[in-house]
């Protein structure tokens, strides 16, 4: 559904007029383009005291920006990236201080900001509270920046090299992550697989999402497309008009299957003979209502389609060896499930299980299978499930965020794909809010 308050303040009488008003300004966002996919501008490099991770200058080097060192007019930074690994104290946060300080007002509209800390100690209070502290910082910053611009925390663990960082630096340094901001993303020490071709990392790939006939799935079955994977989209059979409609678009194989099926797995595993390098449970459902009011008929379909099911065809196609090593699963949480929302105690238990599900399977997955477990936990994103939501509660849900409006289904797809890219090893476990930094759950 259109934004027209975004629209209006993209004009200039209804930015002088909302001004006056003293209502939200929402920057345009500046989302991917195969003619325009790298940030306007620069990369600026700054270090707080001593750096504790190797390679951060090379792997910065092959984000795709140009660096500068300079942070006059004529070269505003599209960029920061602020190497403060080596924090380990409450003076240490000063360095943080002068050297953001002097530079932030010079970032470019739309610009990144990106703090590179390491894991909290639970042996040194000290260090933890140093690292700790750069989260409350990196979440300020995110709130105050204005003009489309985003802040996040990368922390890489001791003993990591930046490479184990690259394909993250990439994502957050670029126009897919638009409506990311406010994140922190804790790194294993996971070396990167091989990335054949960056333009297409997903080449040789077999992908399947879940929900793709429209909204957020579809989108996501899109821009895996497009990174280079062999996609099969999966809806009810319900749904197998708009399902065709879309797989067609993509050159995708359609997969008309309730997912809550009892053999949807091996229907998975029987429409990927080769294995399956990317599983999206994207698919999800809403039945509203106040528990007091809500009868379990409608408490029930929603835990099975958005959890229990994600859970049986995981363990399934995992102990079915059909998620290739080096695969990818990433399933679909939402803020909801973090913040919690009246009248959704249903949805809210099942997106909160899924971030369990993700948190405690993520490491196990790795050790055993090879392949991460990740969750994109979208906020107020612009789809048919939002467009039902009744007119006040939408519009506060939209503004209600750092970049004062919804997102698009591509923000949460990029996200999905960051997390598909073989080069995101060392992604895992991690829960990934694409909610323009959204005040609920914050
Ligand atoms: N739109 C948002 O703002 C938002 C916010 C947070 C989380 N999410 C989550 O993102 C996901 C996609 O949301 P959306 O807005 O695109 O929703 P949507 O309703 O537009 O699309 C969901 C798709 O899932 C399919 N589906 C439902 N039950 C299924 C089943 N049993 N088997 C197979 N497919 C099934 C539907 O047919 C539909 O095509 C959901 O998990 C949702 O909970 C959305």
């Amino acid at each position: 559904m259109a934004d027209r308050y975004l629209h209006l303040t993209g004009t200039a009488p209804g930015r002088f007029l909302t001004r006056r008003l003293g209502l939200p300004q929402p920057a345009p966002l500046r989302r991917w383009t195969l003619e325009t996919p790298h940030l306007d501008g620069p990369l600026l490099h700054l270090t707080a005291g001593t750096s504790t991770v190797a390679g951060v200058a090379e792997t910065l080097a092959r984000a795709g920006l140009p660096l500068t060192d300079r942070t006059d007019r004529t070269d505003w930074p599209a960029a920061i990236v602020l190497d403060a690994t080596g924090v380990v104290t409450a003076t240490g946060l000063g360095d943080v201080h002068a050297a953001l300080h002097p530079v932030v007002r010079s970032l470019a509209p739309g610009g990144r900001i990106v703090v590179l800390g390491t894991v909290p100690s639970p042996d040194d209070h000290h260090q933890a509270a140093a690292q700790q502290a750069l989260e409350g910082f990196v979440r300020s910053l995110g709130k105050e920046i204005g003009r489309g611009s985003t802040v996040q925390l990368v922390r890489i663990p001791g003993g990591a090299s930046a490479e184990a960082a690259e394909s993250t630096l990439r994502f957050l340094l670029s126009p897919r992550s638009a409506y990311v901001s406010g994140q922190v993303i804790e790194l294993t020490s996971a070396a990167p697989g091989p990335v054949a071709d960056p333009a297409a990392p997903l080449t040789g790939r077999t992908a399947l999402v879940t929900g793709a006939a429209r909204g957020i799935g579809a989108a996501v079955a899109s821009v895996l497309a497009r990174d280079g994977a062999q996609v099969i989209a999966l809806d009810v059979p319900g749904a197998r008009e708009e399902l065709e409609r879309t797989a067609d678009r993509l050159g995708a194989a359609a997969l008309p299957l309730d997912i809550t099926a009892p053999d949807a797995a091996d229907r998975i595993a029987a429409a990927a003979p080769d294995g399956l390098g990317v599983l999206v449970h994207n698919a999800g459902i809403t039945r509203d209502r106040r528990l007091a009011n809500m009868p379990a008929d409608r408490w029930a379909p929603v835990i099975e389609v958005n959890l229990d099911s994600v859970l049986r065809t995981t363990d399934e196609l995992l102990k079915a060896g059909a998620i290739t090593r080096g695969g990818r699963i990433v399933a679909t949480a939402s803020i909801a499930g973090i913040a919690g929302n009246t009248g959704q105690t249903n949805y809210a238990a099942s997106k909160a299980g899924i971030i369990g599900l993700v948190r405690s399977l993520g490491p196990r997955a790795a050790a055993d299978h090879g392949v991460t477990v990740n969750a994109v936990a979208p906020g107020f994103i612009e789809t048919k499930m939002t467009a039902a939501v009744p007119l006040f509660i939408r519009e506060a849900g939209r503004r209600m965020n750092s970049l004062s409006q919804g997102g698009l289904p591509v923000d949460v797809a990029e996200a999905v794909a960051w997390f598909a890219q073989p080069g995101s090893t060392a992604v895992n476990g991690q829960v990934l809010r694409v909610c323009g930094q959204s005040l609920l759950g914050a």
